[in-house]
């Protein structure tokens, strides 16, 4: 009889993971990127949105961030937005796989050539974010760096 419990618990904690796993893939839309959209890299630049990388005010305390990375830089890169902002990103590289963390906060994001990432922030706090580069990119990786001001 002990065998048949504890059978039965393995099982329903081996569902339970599918059930979790399956949530976040389909609801909360937690795949990879390179389950997202695909854009020629070559042709970033003239691709909307990336046509227009920027910080766009789209509502009551909500930005949208719209940014390419490139060896080795960020654009936009030193923006600044008001405390209690919630901000959506939406990234691409134009060559290499690169990162997107926001020290002090939950982002951290690959990002990759082609391939639209969309991750999204609530920035309550003031201050001086360091947003940094955590793949290896080149030969400039680690001075791949920029700031986000939350005033
Ligand atoms: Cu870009 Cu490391």
């Amino acid at each position: 009889l002990d065998e048949k419990i504890w059978l039965t618990i393995s099982f329903g904690i081996i569902m339970m993971f599918m059930f979790f796993t399956g949530y976040q893939a389909f609801a909360l839309d937690m795949a990879p990127p390179s389950n997202k959209e695909i854009i020629d890299p070559q042709k970033v630049d003239q691709t909307a949105p990336f046509d227009k990388p920027g910080v766009n005010k789209i509502g009551e305390s909500e930005y949208e961030v719209v940014m390419t990375l490139q060896a080795f830089s960020f654009n936009p890169g030193n923006f600044e937005v008001p405390a209690g902002s919630t901000v959506h990103f939406t990234l691409t590289s134009k060559d290499v796989v690169h990162g997107f963390e926001v020290a002090g906060t939950n982002l951290n994001a690959m990002v990759m050539p082609g391939h639209i990432q969309k991750i999204t922030q609530k920035f309550n706090k003031p201050g001086t974010y360091l947003v940094l580069c955590n793949e290896y990119c080149g030969a400039g990786h680690q001075a791949m760096s920029t700031t986000i001001t939350v005033k």
